[in-house]
């Protein structure tokens, strides 16, 4: 890269929840961006960019997909999971698809000449016997890192965005049902992010170049149970909800039935719900300054989710989607 010219972009996973956001955002801010996608078909852009994004075929699982896709690149964004499918006797197949994934990318990365990385991974630390998602999602994290690329991770507690896998199993759960029996997990301590400040993390880190090489935990200004941020989105909605911890539950019949009341498939639901006997809070709060920021509290991001789901993505938002009151 020539001295103060701007880096050359690679975004992978560019139709996801993340990754489509951080689209917008970059293309705001003036980078050209290049996306990586399986499907360049299915890259759906709701609403014009300022400039047109490269859009290249690529697959982490085919390696010889990647070189093209980063040919030229200086940064690389990685906002990528495995994780999906409806059979739940496939349900740990996604540590394996991801460890191989990065390690192509990370192979991909040292030969293109690729020099910095961003990936988004998941808080949770190993002590605290971690579910079988959170520790691949660390384990990515090392691999990236392990790579020429100086590395740059962040790691989020769930995301409070419309279309978030983790706020749409939220979402569907309190509308439609008046009384929650969960497992005893939904007491575990969590510290949930809204999207927007996840994209002011990932696009400041790119401006910031002391974030460079470094693991950063991010989250929201709250730290609270699973069961007190349902009751949060039921207060925004104005709903009266009942939800009650109990002791025994069966996690592959819960799974089916989350999977039957909500739009998420079981192959993400199942690592998910095991994730949340992890508590998913910051041990360190160093961005703060690094990337200082407006951090959205937890009944503004939901509301803010509800009125996008309302009105479409990028829309102005209103407060017609809340009940909110001051
Ligand atoms: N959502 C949350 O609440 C949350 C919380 C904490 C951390 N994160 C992290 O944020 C990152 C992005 O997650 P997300 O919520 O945006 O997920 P997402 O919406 O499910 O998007 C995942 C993306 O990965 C792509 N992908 C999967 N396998 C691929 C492969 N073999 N080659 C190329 N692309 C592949 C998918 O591409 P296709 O479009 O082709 O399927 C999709 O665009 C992940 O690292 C996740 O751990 C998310």
């Amino acid at each position: 890269m020539k001295p103060n010219s701007p880096p050359r972009i690679l975004l992978t996973g560019a139709n996801g929840f993340i990754g489509k956001r951080l689209l917008y955002r970059l293309d705001a801010m003036g980078y050209s961006v290049r996306c990586m996608v399986r499907s360049p078909e299915k890259l759906n852009l709701a609403f014009p960019l300022e400039n047109e994004p490269e859009v290249v075929a690529g697959d982490l699982l085919d390696p010889a997909s990647l070189k093209n896709a980063l040919h030229g690149i200086d940064t690389a964004y990685y906002l990528v999971h495995s994780m999906g499918g409806k059979n739940l006797r496939e349900r740990k197949a996604f540590e394996e698809r991801d460890r191989v994934a990065a390690r192509n990318f990370v192979n991909a990365a040292d030969q293109s000449g690729l020099s910095r990385l961003i990936y988004l991974g998941g808080l949770g630390e190993a002590t605290d016997n971690i579910s079988p998602h959170l520790s691949s999602r660390q384990e990515v994290g090392k691999i990236l890192a392990s790579g020429n690329a100086a590395a740059t991770i962040l790691r989020a507690a769930v995301i409070i965005g419309a279309g978030g896998a983790g706020f749409e199993i939220m979402r569907y759960l309190v509308e439609r049902l008046p009384v929650m029996l969960c497992p005893k997990w939904i007491y575990t301590q969590s510290q949930p992010i809204a999207v927007e400040n996840v994209l002011d993390y990932l696009a400041g880190c790119l401006k910031t170049p002391e974030t460079t090489g470094a693991t950063f935990d991010i989250g929201g200004p709250e730290v609270l149970s699973y069961a007190d941020l349902m009751r949060k989105y039921a207060r925004v909605r104005g709903l009266k909800r009942y939800i009650i911890g109990v002791p025994f539950f069966n996690m592959i019949l819960s799974t089916y039935w989350v999977a039957l009341i909500t739009p998420v498939p079981s192959g993400i639901v199942f690592p998910l719900a095991e994730g949340l006997r992890t508590p998913a809070v910051c041990r360190e709060k160093r961005i703060i300054d690094l990337v200082p920021l407006q951090l959205v509290d937890m009944e503004q991001a939901i509301c803010n989710a509800l009125a996008e789901e309302e009105n479409g993505p990028g829309q102005l938002i209103s407060q017609q989607a809340c009940f909110l009151s001051e």
